[in-house]
């Protein structure tokens, strides 16, 4: 398994500057759309992240055509027939957000048979608001051998309602309604960045959408959908785990390719906990972290409420504020496995229901651990740029589904940290760092 190995002979203080990549939960869904036209799409910004890759796959089995420059950034995706309308369980057990292939899949071919995602390290993560949101559209929906097989004529445009906020539930039911007859009024819609983009690169492939970044939408259906350049845009969450970064290390950073109005909520604590920040320029946020860490309470929420992503980022900065600190997870069950790996380090925290209660400073110090989710092993990072002496993080492959290049963006910030293939029996053995 690959790992990542840490050295922090005192705690790093990381200055510098660091670019944001572009957005995994952005891409995806732009992929997702490509199936809804026959013609060429062009994405530029596109974030080099394994969940990519397994988006690509799938869609390739799906009939896209498509080409990934890693030098640019850029992916042309085309999709002149649909070869297959089969989403495997292999994939879909792999990255839940293939789920994103279902309402257009449905829409251009009338036909999708796409594995239950199922639960995950986080929570339970059912998608009954994906298909009864479909089924309102007009499709037969049923789950059998863990799959859903969904069929249509063609959809029809009515009035539906999301009992609650769902990112890709909104998602698929706007890519689906694109093709449907007839007009689709979405209400309670998630009100994410992500969402706000995939609806952008619909309208420039031909689709009308009203109400774009409100939770109304209205989308009026057309027979078909073309070809479209659009940008990604940048990757919220990867900035604000670089913020958080600034404020544990007591550093300076300065991010590029930020859009400061998406990563609000998540500057607003960290000003509450003693961070200074500026914004100097157009998408563009310094951040310098204070001697003194202040504990805070969190909740997290829908957006522009404080980013469920940013939760296990925030769990690590609060084992090094002077006091206790409570973070409420309102999203998911089961997002607090990076606690038990955080008091191994020696964090001190207990979970309470939906409550983590951190009490902290507590000095941290190095140990192997291991990455149960993406977040959680972005909060593992952290905490190995504070815990003195080697920190492993096992099972990084989490990590790596959607932080591209991390290693050499905290490498670049002075960080002495290097990946290697942990086959647990020689763990002493020292990993050459590569300079
Ligand atoms: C998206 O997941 C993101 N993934 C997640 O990011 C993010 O944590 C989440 O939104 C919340 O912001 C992508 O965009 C690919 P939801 P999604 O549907 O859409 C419940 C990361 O780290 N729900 O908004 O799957 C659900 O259980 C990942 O990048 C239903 O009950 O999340 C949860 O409690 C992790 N029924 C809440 O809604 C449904 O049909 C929000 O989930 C759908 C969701």
């Amino acid at each position: 398994m690959e790992a990542l190995r840490i050295y922090t002979e005192k705690p790093y203080c990381l200055q510098g500057e660091v670019t944001i990549s572009g957005a995994k939960n952005a891409v995806l869904p732009a992929i997702a759309a490509c199936l809804l036209t026959e013609d060429r799409v062009e994405l530029t910004n596109v974030p080099l992240v394994k969940d990519v890759q397994t988006m690509l796959t799938l869609v390739g089995e799906l009939g896209a055509s498509y080409s990934l420059d890693e030098n640019q950034k850029t992916l042309s995706l085309e999709v002149k027939r649909i070869k297959s309308t089969q989403a495997p369980y292999k994939l879909v057990r792999a990255m839940r957000a293939s789920i994103l292939v279902l309402g257009p899949l449905l829409a251009r071919s009338g036909q999708a048979t796409v594995a239950l995602p199922g639960g995950c390290a986080i929570g339970t993560r059912p998608v009954d608001l994906h298909i009864s949101g479909l089924q309102k559209l007009g499709a037969n929906l049923k789950i059998e051998h863990g799959y859903i097989i969904a069929e249509a004529k063609r959809l029809k445009g009515t009035e539906i309602e999301f009992e609650k906020k769902t990112v890709t539930g909104t998602e698929n039911l706007v890519m689906a309604a694109c093709l449907a007859k007839g007009e689709t009024i979405l209400k309670n819609c998630a009100l994410e960045p992500e969402v706000v983009n995939l609806c952008e690169l619909l309208v420039r492939m031909g689709a009308k959408i009203d109400g774009i970044g409100e939770e109304t939408l209205r989308i009026t259906g057309t027979r078909e959908l073309s070809g479209a350049e659009h940008r990604i845009i940048p990757d919220r969450i990867e900035a604000g785990t670089f913020l958080v970064a600034s404020a544990l290390t007591r550093g300076d950073l300065i991010l590029k390719e930020v859009e400061p109005k998406q990563v609000e909520a998540v500057i607003d604590k960290l000003v509450m906990a003693g961070s200074q920040v500026e914004l100097p320029g157009r998408n563009i946020v310094r951040i310098k972290g204070g001697e003194d860490l202040k504990p805070l309470d969190i909740t997290t929420a829908p957006y522009p409420g404080f980013p469920t992503d940013m939760q296990a980022q925030f769990m690590v900065l609060m084992t090094q504020a002077n006091g206790r600190s409570i973070i409420t997870e309102t999203i998911f069950d089961r997002r607090f496995a990076h606690a038990n790996e955080l008091l191994r380090l020696g964090a001190w925290i207990e979970i309470e229901g939906d409550k983590a209660i951190i009490r902290g400073k507590t000095p941290l110090s190095g140990a192997e651990v291991m990455a149960t989710d993406l977040r959680a092993s972005a909060c593992l990072v952290l905490a190995g740029l504070i815990a003195t002496g080697q920190t492993t993080i096992n099972e990084i492959e989490h990590l790596d589904r959607g932080y591209e290049k991390i290693e050499e963006k905290l490498r670049h910030l002075g960080v002495r940290i290097e990946r290697f293939t942990n086959n647990n029996n020689n763990n002493n053995k020292k990993a050459e760092v590569k300079s």
